[in-house]
């Protein structure tokens, strides 16, 4: 008899944007002459700038000649790019990051969820609405186990994000091992200042916890004085793992590379109280589980650091962030209460009246044909809101919000 990891059973269903999907596809089908602007899942709709597609020609002619073939790279990745990161992501910022810190991965989804491999059971903190990957894989570790009638897990310490703290996860006055963090945020939109990261990593420090910061979004920050990633913190180098990812900074989520950080000074603990290097198991982990990124698609991502790379990426978050513009005027003009767009290319706004999350999706869905992502679906703290995307094409974006500005709302 072969025993199955029970703790899946513990999960919903479907991962919530299946389960849209699902929903979406249902509704084409019944609907078929009906045309829907997707809004919901943060996929990029611009596709690749052409200093990448010109340097993936050329990654690929190199892979059919016998001297520049490749097989097997490194686990770790590619020094190339790993120093193009150090270079151009970390040392502008004065952050001390190594290139044997950087680890190149197929996306920041799959490493947030692997890294558990490395850690023991823990207390676990995370925003409350937060990316569901976070909460998912802790289901799946066996980390989360009592669902409470609040939606939310009996082990895990929630830290809510709401409008009274403005949206920003506050320390708990609890003991918790490893906490996420993820900013600007996914799906509030909202970004934390150096002052709100100085708390966490004092938070850290005291309690000998990990911080897990997910910086996907970070290409996104247009207020000079948001920092871009964690390690322009003093002592973060000691508390802290970075996730980044090239997915919604150069429109890499088809073509799958990121890339987490964590420094050799970051210290998790035995059964016995000793020290061990983290780094020591993620690099025992990723060589033995990870064969690497594609030597093609690495030399695609090093092209962004190119002059002409950095202009064209440039030119595309911007063209994101002019929809995100065009989202937060027109959801101004129609009199819906919001957050986010400004640092970020999600649009978090409080449903009409006392509208459900999942009850404002399908109104949105059958009656404007507009595709969002249900607020619930990040967490219990989520109820009540609906994420908008500004990654759609920037036609479908103006044509989304004209019919949210034409539409009686009588739900207000
Ligand atoms: C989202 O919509 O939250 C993201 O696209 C999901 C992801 O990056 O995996």
């Amino acid at each position: 008899m072969t025993r199955i990891n029970d703790n899946f059973q513990r999960l919903p269903n479907r991962y919530l944007f299946s389960e849209i999907a699902g929903r979406v596809k249902q509704y084409q089908q019944a609907n078929p002459k009906r045309t829907l602007i997707k809004l919901g899942i943060g996929d990029t709709t611009q596709p690749l700038s052409p200093a990448i597609i010109q340097t993936l020609h050329t990654a690929v002619d190199e892979m059919g000649q016998l001297d520049t073939y490749r097989g097997y790279g490194p686990e770790q990745g590619y020094l190339f790019l790993r120093q193009a990161i150090v270079d151009h992501e970390y040392l502008p910022l004065g952050a001390n990051i190594h290139v044997d810190e950087i680890f190149i991965s197929d996306g920041s989804k799959c490493d947030t969820g692997n890294i558990l491999d490395i850690f023991g059971p823990n207390r676990i903190a995370m925003s409350d609405p937060s990316y569901p990957v976070y909460i998912d894989t802790n289901v799946m570790q066996g980390n989360a186990q009592i669902l409470m009638e609040s939606n939310q897990y009996q082990e895990i310490e929630y830290l809510p994000c709401i409008k009274e703290n403005g949206y920003i996860p506050q320390p708990p006055a609890t003991d918790v091992d490893l906490i996420y963090l993820c900013s600007p945020n996914n799906p509030t939109g909202v970004a934390m200042t150096h002052q709100d990261l100085e708390k966490w990593v004092k938070y850290a420090q005291t309690h000998h916890a990990i911080i897990l910061f997910d910086a996907a979004y970070e290409r996104y920050i247009t207020d000079p004085a948001i920092p871009h990633s964690i390690y322009e913190i003093p002592g973060a180098r000691a508390v802290a793992i970075e996730f980044r990812s090239f997915s919604k900074t150069a429109g890499f989520t088809g073509t799958r590379c990121a890339y987490t950080v964590i420094p050799k000074d970051l210290l998790g603990f035995d059964q016995e109280g000793n020290p061990v290097k983290v780094w020591d198991l993620w690099n025992r982990r990723q060589s033995t589980k990870f064969n690497g990124v594609s030597y093609i698609i690495q030399r695609a991502a090093e092209a962004i650091y190119t002059p002409a790379g950095k202009a064209e990426t440039s030119a595309i978050i911007g063209n994101y962030l002019k929809n995100a513009k065009i989202i937060r005027e027109g959801l101004t003009e129609a009199g819906f209460e919001f957050q986010g767009g400004i640092n970020s290319p999600y649009i978090w706004v409080r449903c009409p009246g006392n509208m459900g999350s999942w009850e404002m999706f399908d109104y949105l869905l059958h009656n404007l044909n507009i595709v969002v992502t249900p607020g619930a679906g990040f967490g219990p703290a989520g109820e009540g809101y609906f994420r908008i995307t500004a990654f759609g094409d920037a036609t479908a974006t103006r044509q989304a919000v004209a019919k949210i500005k034409a539409h009686q709302w009588i739900h207000f």
